[in-house]
């Protein structure tokens, strides 16, 4: 967990992204359950923070840009579209191509962003720290994001089974 002041490090970070209108799209896609792609691109920006303190030499301002517009790929991958089709396998270029056009990242934060989605893309290993950093931080909240949406649908189930008892008694 992080302090009211390391998050208020975190968002001073990602202050150049926050309040542009193609990052604010990220608040309409929903990433998993009904956790949000902006919310979701938040929480990985503040687990890779945590994860960061403990190694040395990190290039801080560049993991968060990567952290935060690793899923910047700006549609929502449950629509049925052509394009959104192999979502797993190709949002990562999309996502690194549009963190390029739309804020010019660095090279290394463009990598780490086009090799997130490993071993998927077997041919995009994450190769610099903050790709590493960037591919755990992205595993553990999707984990937890994903569990907690299954959870949240059980218990809509009990609940639901529940009232009809009661109806029907
Ligand atoms: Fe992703
Ligand atoms: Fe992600």
């Amino acid at each position: 967990m992080l302090h009211e002041e390391e998050k208020k490090t975190v968002l001073a970070y990602l202050s150049p992204y926050l309040g542009n209108e193609d990052v604010l799209k990220m608040k309409d896609f929903i990433q998993h359950g009904t956790v949000s792609t902006y919310d979701h691109a938040l929480s990985v920006a503040f687990t890779a923070y945590e994860m960061a303190k403990k190694y040395r030499g990190v290039n801080m301002e560049e993991l968060m840009a990567a952290a935060f517009l690793h899923d910047f790929y700006l549609y929502d991958w449950h629509e049925p579209d052509k394009s959104h089709k192999w979502h797993g396998f190709h949002h990562a270029k999309r996502a690194a191509d549009n963190a390029k056009r739309v804020f010019g990242v660095s090279d290394a934060v463009y990598q780490a962003i086009y090799g997130h989605m490993w071993p998927l893309n077997p041919e995009r290993p994450p190769l610099s720290k903050i790709a590493w950093i960037l591919f755990l931080a992205d595993k553990r909240v999707s984990l937890k994001e994903t569990i907690d949406g299954k959870k949240r649908k059980v218990a809509e189930e009990i609940e639901k089974l529940e009232e009809n008892e009661l109806v029907t008694q």
